[in-house]
């Protein structure tokens, strides 16, 4: 049987625009509904089209963070205070935070599904690994100061912290500290080499996937990632569940159905 769950949706105005790294928004809006760290939202931009966009804010005001690359994403970037675009969910299944020592690693605009749940973890307990091609595409690193014991960065050309990537820093703090969990978020090949480190330390993880969306409610299967649907039995699956998918970190499909290899 399928499970449909309500959502909630309506149509909202942009109360603030923000630039917050290179071709990367946050767009601010009121709509007050419960949202939990890792959910996304589906975001209809009027004329345009329909995508999915994790929540970089959760409370009344929320927040979503976008990265231009494409026809969607870019007429979102381009969007200022008093637009007006439609929004249903929160849908999917976010972080489930443990107890204990967290180190969340975020590659890219992976940050912005990440900070809610670094924000729900007590500031002593968590510590933030941000990694990006170069240093002006570092994302969000104040806000995670605010709310980490440590911060630290990479970025792929050594402009900024160690000049490495996302798994490489993570592997450095690793050997500091134990952790007891490890959240993830950011490109699949990072992750699947986050699931891979996460394994051989005998560290638990949680991974937050992207497959393309169309209903992003359980329903149309375009998500479908080894029998899972990404879009409700994720975007967040533990380190277990990953450890059986096999098209995890190889490849996803495209609008279409076809098969692409990541
Ligand atoms: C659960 C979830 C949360 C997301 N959260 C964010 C977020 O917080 N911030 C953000 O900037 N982006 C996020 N994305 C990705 C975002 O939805 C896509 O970048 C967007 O749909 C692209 O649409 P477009 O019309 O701009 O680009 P298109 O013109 O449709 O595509 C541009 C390129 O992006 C690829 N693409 C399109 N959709 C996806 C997808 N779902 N996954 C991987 N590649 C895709 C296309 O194959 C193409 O190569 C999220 C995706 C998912 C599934
Ligand atoms: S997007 Fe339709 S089932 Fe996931």
């Amino acid at each position: 049987m399928i499970d449909v769950r309500p959502a909630s949706q309506a149509m909202v105005a942009i109360v603030s625009r923000n630039e917050e790294a290179k071709d990367v928004v946050t767009l601010r809006f009121d709509w007050d509904v419960p949202a939990t760290p890792g959910q996304f939202v589906m975001v209809w931009v009027p004329g345009v089209d329909e995508v999915p966009m994790s929540l970089s804010y959760l409370g009344a005001r929320k927040g979503i963070t976008v990265k231009g690359v494409g026809e969607a994403t870019n007429a979102l970037t381009a969007m200022q205070a008093g637009g007006m675009i439609g929004v249903r969910g929160p849908y999917g299944r976010g972080y489930r935070i443990l107890e204990g020592k967290v180190l969340a690693v975020g590659g890219g605009t992976g940050m912005a599904s990440l900070l809610p749940a670094v924000e729900a973890v007590p500031s002593a307990e968590v510590h933030t690994a941000i990694g990006a091609r170069t240093e002006a595409e570092l994302l969000f690193e104040e806000r995670a100061k605010n709310a980490s014991a440590t911060v630290r960065v990479s970025t792929d050309d050594g402009s900024r912290g160690l000049h490495g990537n996302a798994v490489q820093l993570a592997k450095a703090m690793m050997a500091e500290t134990r952790y007891d969990v490890v959240l993830g978020c950011g490109p699949e090949r990072m992750l699947y080499h986050l699931h891979r480190l996460c394994l051989e330390q005998g560290i638990p993880c949680q991974m937050s996937l992207e497959r393309y969306m169309r209903c992003g409610a359980g329903l149309c299967g375009s998500c479908a990632l080894d029998g899972s649907r990404v879009c409700r039995e994720g975007p967040v699956f533990t380190g277990e569940e990953l450890k059986g998918m096999r098209e995890f970190g190889k490849q996803r499909r495209d609008e279409c159905g076809r098969r692409v290899r990541l």
